[in-house]
């Protein structure tokens, strides 16, 4: 089995141990173990050399206390007047927090730290930014600020990667919101083990956050999260800083959906969307349009669902293809929705409505680059799969909900009136719930109310 060789360097007046850690949980092991005990990642164990004994220093002074009203102040809020980024962060940033954003190589993190320095510049909500890059060079930064029109002079830059050196820039400059790009190419020389370990990436994010916390700076760090978890994954960063945000979407898509994992100033279940144009990302103010772009009406295997992400609710088109399988195994596909709930419904389509599928491929594909992970979502994609396999399209002007049971009964859904509501917006005549649903609010959309899969199918001959 691979075993990873560290390079290390060593520090002749340390007292030094060589101890493995997890580099996805930080789990520390005095043996290399393949599979982590804690989160149960294969091959995530590396050699870290540590200092047994550090230097510190207890005199037991006492400290100034304060009671908790004194110390009560209001968080100021920094406002990027983006809707769509104000809201993940639970209304504006909080002034003098640690922010890790983290999301895949090439997701978008410099562009959208980029453009939060340039609003801010021109705002002058910041008139002192900096920019410490340590994976590009400033060339590289000053093309992509050309790209995105950014020419601020409030916006600094600098390419280091040694902390030392980047906490004597932050002494000497005294920035008042400062990008870290990124946090696994920083190393401090008082910690002997290479950029991107745990011990490396640990050290400077506390650092960092001592820094911000003392001189109620705005930091944002920016870390990779890669799949094959060769870097020290941010997970081990997420209780240090105070607010996490990840950027996620499909690389070749353009979509990006900006989520809150952790803020320990509001709440996390909001999302922000945005699109990477070629002038950087630009906000996606009407989702629902967004997503509905595009749409064939007369066409089979589409339909049209109302999803909820955080608060609010977005409509979206759901496909589905089924093709005869020509040879083996049928092959289920799908882009956006899980793979295992659509091994579900296609087993609750065979045994209660009797449609074969065991020599169909099956391919789902949720239009405009979202992930679904609401269970209402289930029946348009259900109907999807019968419309493909009849060949007869859905009608264009219906939003159908529900979650389906293993038995095929339609169980209710949640948020009902505010998916209602915004199917009526978008200007949809009619509306499938769930028969369950106890409240119906009154709306301007004609609803219908079925209890399970086969009595929409027999009624509505689908
Ligand atoms: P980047 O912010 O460098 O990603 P990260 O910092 O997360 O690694 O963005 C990378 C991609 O974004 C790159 O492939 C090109 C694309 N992009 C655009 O499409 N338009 C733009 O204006 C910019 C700046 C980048
Ligand atoms: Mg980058």
């Amino acid at each position: 089995m691979f075993k990873p060789q560290p390079k290390i360097i060593v520090h002749a007046n340390m007292k030094l141990k060589n101890t493995y850690v997890c580099t996805k949980c930080g789990y520390l092991s005095v043996k290399w173990i393949g599979k982590c005990p804690n989160c149960n990642t294969w091959n995530s164990f590396q050699e870290e050399v540590i200092a047994t004994e550090q230097a510190r220093e207890h005199q037991g002074l006492a400290q100034t206390t304060f009671t908790l009203n004194q110390a009560l102040t209001s968080d100021r809020r920094l406002y990027t007047n983006l809707a769509e980024l104000d809201r993940v962060f639970g209304g504006g940033i909080t002034e003098g927090s640690l922010i890790l954003l983290s999301g895949e190589p090439g997701i978008g993190k410099s562009t959208l730290t980029l453009k939060i320095c340039q609003i801010f510049a021109e705002n002058e909500t910041k008139n002192n930014i900096l920019y410490v890059s340590g994976e590009e060079s400033i060339a590289q930064i000053a093309a992509r600020a050309k790209r995105m029109d950014i020419d601020n002079k409030k916006i600094s830059i600098v390419a280091e990667t040694n902390l030392e050196n980047i906490l004597a820039t932050i002494l000497q400059e005294k920035p008042e919101f400062i990008i870290i790009d990124s946090i696994q190419v920083l190393s401090a020389s008082a910690i002997p083990s290479i950029a991107g370990s745990v011990n490396q990436v640990r050290y400077c994010t506390e650092t960092l956050m001592k820094i911000a916390k003392k001189n109620n700076l705005t930091v944002m760090i920016i870390g990779h999260v890669t799949k094959d978890g060769n870097l020290a994954g941010p997970k081990i960063l997420e209780h240090l800083v105070d607010t996490v945000i990840l950027i996620e979407g499909e690389r070749y898509q353009n979509l990006r959906v900006v989520r809150c994992v952790k803020n320990r100033f509001g709440s996390t279940n909001e999302i922000g969307l945005f699109e990477m144009t070629t002038t950087g990302l630009t906000e996606v103010r009407n989702a629902s349009k967004h997503f509905l772009e595009g749409r064939k009406k007369e066409s089979f295997g589409s339909t049209i669902t109302a999803i909820i992400e955080g608060t609010r609710p977005f409509l979206v088109e759901v496909q589905a293809l089924t093709s005869p399988t020509t040879f083996g195994y049928p092959r289920r596909t799908s882009s956006g929705y899980d793979i295992n709930r659509l091994q579900l419904l296609i087993a609750v389509l065979q045994k209660h409505l009797k449609i074969n599928l065991q020599n169909q491929d099956v391919f789902i594909n949720i239009v405009g680059g979202l992930r679904l992970n609401d269970p209402a979502a289930d029946l348009a994609i259900a109907l999807a799969i019968i419309s493909s396999i009849n060949q007869k399209p859905l009608p264009a002007d219906t939003v159908f909900l529900g979650e389906i049971g293993l038995a095929g009964e339609l169980r209710t859904v949640s948020h009902l009136e505010k998916r209602i509501n915004e199917s009526a917006k978008i200007g949809f005549k009619e509306i499938v719930i769930p028969k369950t649903t106890k409240t119906i609010p009154n709306a301007t959309i004609s609803i219908k109310r079925f209890s399970d899969l086969l009595e929409i199918v027999k009624t509505e001959k689908f």
